[in-house]
């Protein structure tokens, strides 16, 4: 198996305590909140890494599966559960393998099934979108975090690198945080895929629209008053459109019988 987290697992888990970092796992969270069916529900995070979304669901009760095609990155993920409770060591699975070729015993198995950060590193996210869709059951949720190509320019514009930025406006590639060059989607582009594979979108959310230039600091003080802001700006226009992140959640219809119910 192919390791795909190309050499970034250790660099980008040292990130976790970054401003940026910490936005993110608590925007996602609380966006999550709104869709995620009552704990414990069954949840699989494909290129979940060292559980650094999922093992917090875990500790709220929820039943976690990553998926990660990374050995390095499910040791990572191992060793954070040592440090775990014995409930919610027993509560995350974790599984090596690639969303795309998502295994055949997860058929239609889970409640949710979240894909974040992961499609930046996938020439075309729509084999993932389906195996995600696949995976879930009818009623389902499919959550994708994927980077805003409508907004590469603004993180080196806002740190005054404008010709870096110029040069961003007409293209859907940039590097990221950890330096290597990935590829950005749209709302529409994410949106056509996700009805591709069957699924309906509810709703799509900007994850980091003002603080994403500063992503490297350590939170201060003002973190509270900085999620409040990023939390409200992620959910209307035009701030999202303009966001690092692009967040976007679809339902897989729930199965209706034919006939309607009987008498
Ligand atoms: C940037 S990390 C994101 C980790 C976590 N989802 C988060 O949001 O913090 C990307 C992860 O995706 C994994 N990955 C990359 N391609 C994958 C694929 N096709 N299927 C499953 N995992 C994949 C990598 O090994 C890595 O652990």
């Amino acid at each position: 198996m192919e390791d795909r987290s190309f050499g970034l697992a250790g660099r980008y888990n040292a990130l976790d305590g970054n401003l940026g970092q910490v936005l993110r796992r608590r925007l996602l969270a609380r966006q999550l909140d709104l869709h995620l069916p009552a704990v414990p529900a069954g949840i699989l995070d494909v290129g979940g890494g060292a559980g650094q979304q999922s093992i917090p669901l875990a500790r709220e009760g929820h039943e976690v599966t990553i998926l990660d095609t990374s050995r390095e990155m499910l040791e990572e993920a191992r060793h954070r559960l040592n440090a775990a409770d014995e409930e919610v060591r027993r509560r995350v699975r974790l599984v090596r393998g690639a969303g795309e070729e998502m295994p055949g015993t997860f058929t239609a198995t889970f409640d949710a099934a979240l894909c974040h950060g992961v499609v930046m590193y996938l020439e075309d996210p729509r084999p993932m979108i389906r195996g995600l869709a696949a995976a879930v059951r009818p009623g389902g949720i499919v959550s994708v975090l994927a980077k805003n190509a409508a907004a590469l320019a603004v993180r080196p514009a806002l740190k005054g690198r404008y010709r870096e930025a110029l040069a961003l406006l007409d293209t859907d590639r940039a590097a990221g945080g950890l330096g290597a060059v990935t590829r950005g989607d749209t709302v529409e582009g994410l949106s056509g895929s996700f009805a591709g594979a069957g699924l309906e979108i509810e709703r799509w959310y900007g994850v980091r629209v003002f603080t994403d230039h500063l992503g490297d600091r350590p939170p201060g003080d003002e973190l509270p008053d900085v999620l409040e802001l990023e939390w409200e700006a992620g959910r209307r226009d035009p701030y999202r459109s303009v966001a690092r992140l692009i967040h976007i959640v679809g339902r897989k219809p729930a199965a209706h019988r034919e006939g309607g119910d009987p008498a």
